[in-house]
């Protein structure tokens, strides 16, 4: 049986493969898109979210809600730095389809509620509306069968500050919440995992471009600029914390090693906001995470690539500022 799964998402380039996996992966029954604040402005996020249900052929199969439009007590950092739009300058044709009605948060209450104990939520952007819906509902909590976060560094380096990985900056209240709730919750963490596990170099890229696919295509261009800034600050590749997060919930025979953290966010430190404080057996602290350690990095590889080839049909043509996006 596939898992019933919702992905809250920041759509802009490594969200956008972690939705093409829940899209396309026979083990995922992606129920819903729930947009958060994060990487790039709102709209545009909805819109790569749009373009990456197309570039699948599921436009129209899956409902995107849309969730909150600012972090809980703290204007909206982005990243537009990183991913420029986050998808490349890539377009289409955006008449014809549109958002739920239903906000994300509610949205996300209520399926959890349909599927008490079996919903998987993949948070893949700053934690706010995940956040949002504990408020919202008692019995979130208890209804969310699993929650794998994308956030956060295990003691290692940040990314949008030495101390700080960007999701849990943008919204450390949320974050701490979500950690104090009560959840199941899975951590894939940006360093060292992402960094040493998650990082596509040149011969990695050429080979998912000769796959010769409209996903392949799409790839390569969403990923366009995050290669660029990721090649200025000293990674030779592209990363994608996101994309493994809804792997490794799918795929948990990709998973090497994990260990039980507390994990609790900094909300008021001078140089620290947004620091994952994650804290091992030593410090006397009870566990309230599983935190991926070490993951089948090749296998992590060949799961997207095989994904990417999947010759899929796109609802609609796509165009880059240069003309159409040809495989
Ligand atoms: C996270 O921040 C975003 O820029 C990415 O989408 C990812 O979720 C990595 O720090
Ligand atoms: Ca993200």
């Amino acid at each position: 049986m596939p898992l019933p799964l919702v992905i809250d998402t920041d759509t802009a380039q490594d969200d956008c493969v972690a939705l093409l996996a829940g899209l396309l992966d026979p083990r995922a029954d992606l129920r819903a898109i729930t947009m958060v604040a994060g990487n790039v402005g709102f709209e545009r996020q909805v819109r790569n979210a749009f373009l990456t249900l197309n570039a699948a052929g599921r436009l129209g199969e899956v409902p995107v809600h849309l969730g909150c439009r600012h972090p809980l007590m703290r204007p909206w950092v982005g990243a537009e730095n990183v991913h420029g739009d986050g998808v490349g300058g890539l377009a289409m044709d955006d008449s014809g389809h549109a958002p739920e009605a239903e906000h994300g948060v509610d949205a996300l209450v209520r399926l959890a509620a349909e599927h008490p104990g079996e919903l998987a939520v993949v948070a893949i952007g700053p934690l706010t509306n995940i956040a949002a819906a504990v408020l919202r509902d008692p019995d979130f909590v208890r209804n969310v069968g699993r929650l794998y976060v994308m956030g956060g560094s295990n003691n290692g380096r940040g990314n949008i500050t030495a101390a700080a990985e960007f999701n849990f900056y943008v919204d450390p209240e949320a974050a701490k919440a979500v950690f104090a709730a009560g959840f199941e919750v899975t951590v894939v963490p940006w360093d060292p995992l992402t960094l040493r596990q998650a990082v596509f170099g040149r011969d990695e890229l050429d080979a998912i471009a000769a796959l010769d696919t409209p996903l392949s295509a799409f790839f390569t261009r969403v990923c366009a600029a995050t290669l660029e800034f990721d090649r200025s600050v000293g990674i030779d590749g592209t990363t994608h914390p996101d994309s493994l997060a809804v792997a490794l919930l799918l795929h948990p025979e990709l998973v090497r090693r994990t260990g039980a953290y507390h994990v609790d966010v900094e909300t008021a430190g001078e140089l620290t906001r947004g620091y994952a404080a994650m804290s091992w057996g030593v410090h006397g602290l009870d566990a309230n995470a599983d935190v991926v350690e070490e993951i089948d990095a090749r296998g992590f590889f060949d799961y997207l690539a095989h994904l990417l080839a999947t010759p899929t049909a796109p609802n609609r043509p796509m165009w880059t500022p240069d003309g159409p996006l040809t495989t």
